[in-house]
């Protein structure tokens, strides 16, 4: 994959969907509203952004004064269809119809439950991403994947639909706070690991900073998602690299939902990537140099999680009532070096177990 470590590029397209990267907030939905005869716009937030984002983000277009804001909980626990019952309610009850708009202006959660509401309300309506957090920005607003959690596992109803647009203001990052920015940078290393070891030499070199990097950062990891996805939309092969790191972390991350209190997605992916590159050294044979080079970037960027052993068995019931499940064989995605993934991988209960034990010799 070619990174220009340099350029920074600020449109995309993904299918039809078209993906910029705003520096000001220059008004780019005049014209769209014009152009398709939108009757009714509605802003779907979480408190957060609601907070935060949203006089900013209303005071762009006069239109957008005149939208209807539903407002979520931020968290997994939206990911509902209690709660997309109950915005297709309130769309309904506001007379939602098929030529109305939704914007989702939010992190990954709004923009999971924003899009499937889109996806179905009224059989479909237009609907454009704004994402508020580094995570969405990177990942969860692009590429057309929309999904509800069901009971304690993630992601299990969902389906493919494109955004009309995706806009990004990198500005509303400053809205964060400090740990909102740490965490989404697992997704950034994983970028890395699976696409580009001139990329992850750049975001692991001593001078590299990312919050006075962030522009660049979000540009080169879009690049490399659209790239993913162009070749592999409905998520066959290509596409499941993007999974490194994700079959363990959305299993602790369950875990933490369902036993303690939730954490961040950014924060159970850290665990994840180490658990599944431990798994990755055991399967491809990479040095041992360059495991712990991996392992130690992530030891020192994200604080460590304790996962008791006593909770292993939970973990290994989590992954295999994961989407990623084909045939009873675990499907993961590993690494053979650095900037290398290889998609498909049969991966057993034992080799998962070995890699929970690694990481809590990880613990300093
Ligand atoms: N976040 C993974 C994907 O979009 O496929």
């Amino acid at each position: 994959m070619k990174i220009q470590l340099s350029k920074m590029e600020t449109k995309f397209l993904l299918n039809k969907t078209s993906i910029q990267i705003v520096e000001k907030k220059i008004d780019l939905f005049g014209n769209f509203i014009h152009h398709n005869n939108i009757s009714s716009i509605f802003i779907i937030v979480d408190s957060n952004s609601k907070k935060y984002c949203l006089k900013d983000f209303i005071s762009i277009n006069s239109s957008l004064a005149n939208s209807k804001v539903i407002e979520i909980n931020p968290g997994e626990a939206s990911k509902s269809l209690q709660v997309l019952n109950q915005i297709c309610l309130q769309l309904v009850n506001l007379q939602i119809d098929r030529n109305s708009l939704i914007i989702n202006l939010g992190g990954g959660v709004v923009s999971d439950v924003g899009g499937f509401v889109a996806s179905v309300i009224k059989r479909g309506v237009k609907f454009i991403n704004i994402p508020t957090t580094l995570m969405a920005q990177i990942d969860a607003s692009i590429g057309g994947k929309v999904a509800l959690n069901i009971n304690k596992y993630k992601n299990q109803v969902g389906l493919f639909n494109d955004p009309d647009k995706v806009i990004i203001y990198p500005d509303y990052l400053k809205t964060l706070p400090p740990e909102d920015i740490l965490f989404a940078q697992a997704e950034v290393f994983k970028y890395g690991l699976i696409s580009s070891q001139l990329f992850w030499n750049k975001i692991t070199s001593k001078k590299f900073s990312i919050t006075s990097s962030l522009k660049l950062i979000i540009s080169d990891c879009i690049r490399m998602k659209v790239d993913i996805v162009n070749q592999d939309y409905y998520d066959y092969s290509e596409r499941r690299k993007l999974n490194f790191g994700h079959s363990i972390s959305h299993a602790i991350e369950s875990l933490f939902f369902n036993e303690f209190d939730p954490i961040s997605h950014g924060l159970a992916l850290s665990a994840g990537i180490i658990c599944e590159t431990y798994i990755s050294q055991i399967r491809f044979g990479f040095s041992d140099s360059k495991l712990y080079t991996i392992v130690n970037t992530l030891l020192n960027h994200f604080p460590y999680i304790f996962i008791d052993s006593k909770y292993d068995v939970q973990i290994l019931d989590f992954i295999h009532g994961d989407k990623k499940k084909s045939n009873s064989s675990l499907n993961f995605t590993l690494i053979k070096d650095i900037g290398s993934a290889v998609v498909n991988c049969s991966v057993s209960n034992e080799e998962i177990l070995s890699s929970l034990e690694f990481y809590r010799k990880c613990r300093i």
